[in-house]
């Protein structure tokens, strides 16, 4: 095996690491939590300066005319850079479970006569909730049928027979936010149209961690979040996409920013023809602004870079498991096919959560449990080092060797 020294002095994202802000108090912290929390970019404290400092401040309502009003469109577009989409296709929205709701209703409506939504046993439990939701709004007695794909030898041929001529819509999280399995989005696609079903993607765990080209490969919707790879801070707003070809969808939840002209102040005023039909309310403007470093700097290192070193750093861990934590009961859960999972590795082991707490709280190696056995361990390419991988895995040793384990047992976190 390389040597991590040697693997990080060449790699050509090392410069990205000093971009974001490391505590110079916790100089041992290794961070493999940007899958569900994205590191903080440096150039987040200029932005929030100048909105505090200049706009709200000294421009109040001003600002509206001076780039407020447009904020949910202009980040959006430039996430939509990062998925291949067009401009005008990507708004920023709420958070990702009202926006799924927003465009899962939007899809049950135009299905009508179709009975079923398809979803997996894998996907997030709040979009399981939401398409039942959806269900319920819809009005069509639609239901949201759970194909059991987890076991399976082959998922995606056990999804694809769920999917007939019943089916109104599919919703997937692209990479599942437990095991990290990653759908192919283009044959999930092609089952789907070929018998008229829509597919709604949830991107949360695949936008800026893997390479997506929406156009390319046929998708219609999908929603994400920007906290974790898009690094765009605690409760970030979310985004929506839709594809131009699917302009016939429209929001269910109308509202003044829904329409092209929300300061004419009237009762009738119809829908934005463009994305922007998917807002409700007041766009967040203060969030929205500071998810702009992050999309930038990932923009700037380009998405198949960002991508090869996800999976380079990924394989390492892999072996580091198989060959120096499998006899204490560590087993990989994630696919060891890199096209077949996202930028996080799910780890079993009997006793994860007590693992997981002795990394935070004895050897600063910040992961985090899914109930009831799994770590996961995201590796996000821009501040993670190779190093950081081969310290992990000792750190882990030294947990199960030292005890650790038993001084944790008994923890229980309200966040795992
Ligand atoms: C795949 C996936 N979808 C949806 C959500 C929920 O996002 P939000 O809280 O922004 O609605 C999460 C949160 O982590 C997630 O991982």
């Amino acid at each position: 095996m390389e040597s991590a020294t040697e693997l990080d002095a060449n790699d050509p994202l090392a410069g990205f690491r000093d971009r974001f802000v490391h505590n110079s108090s916790e100089p041992e912290l290794i961070y493999l939590d940007g899958n569900s929390l994205g590191r903080q970019p440096r150039a987040v404290a200029d932005v929030l300066t100048r909105i505090v400092d200049h706009q709200w401040s000294d421009r109040l309502i001003r600002g509206w005319n001076e780039g407020w009003l447009d904020i949910a469109e202009g980040v959006g577009d430039l996430i939509g850079e990062l998925l291949g989409a067009n401009p005008g296709e990507v708004i920023l929205a709420e958070n990702t479970s009202v926006c799924l709701y927003k465009v899962a209703v939007a899809a049950l409506r135009e299905q009508r006569s179709r009975q079923k939504v398809v979803t997996d046993d894998e996907n997030f439990p709040s979009d399981i909730q939401i398409l039942r939701s959806a269900c319920r709004s819809a009005g069509s007695g639609q239901t949201v049928q759970i194909v059991h794909c987890s076991e399976a030898l082959d998922p995606t041929s056990v999804l694809v027979d769920a999917i007939d001529e019943s089916t109104a819509v599919v919703s997937l999280s692209h990479v599942t936010y437990r095991s990290g399995w990653r759908w192919d989005l283009e044959a999930v696609n092609r089952a789907a149209q070929d018998v008229g079903a829509l597919v709604v993607w949830d991107f949360s765990h695949s936008v800026a961690a893997i390479p997506i080209d929406v156009a390319a490969q046929g998708v219609d919707v999908a929603v994400g979040c920007t906290y974790k790879y898009l690094n765009g801070g605690p409760g970030a707003p979310a985004f929506i996409y839709v594809s131009s070809r699917r302009d016939n969808l429209s929001n269910p939840i109308r509202g003044w920013f829904g329409s092209d002209k929300p300061f004419d102040f009237d009762h009738q005023s119809p829908s934005a023809g463009s994305i922007q039909r998917f807002l409700t309310g007041t766009p967040n403007v203060v969030s929205a602004a500071l998810i702009q470093p992050g999309v930038d700097l990932l923009l700037e290192a380009g998405i198949e870079q960002v991508y090869e070193k996800s999976v380079r750093l990924s394989e390492r861990f892999i072996a580091l498991c198989d060959t120096q934590l499998s006899e204490f009961g560590f087993e990989i859960r994630t696919s060891r096919d890199p096209l077949l999972r996202g930028s996080h590795v799910a780890v079993f082991h009997p006793d994860a959560q007590a693992v997981g707490l002795a990394l935070l709280n004895e050897q600063s190696v910040i992961t985090d449990f899914r109930p009831p056995d799994l770590l996961r361990f995201g590796f996000a390419p821009l501040y993670i080092r190779f190093a950081d991988v081969d310290a992990t895995v000792s750190r882990i040793i030294d947990v199960v060797a030292g005890g650790g384990i038993d001084r944790w047992r008994d923890e229980n976190p309200l966040v795992p």
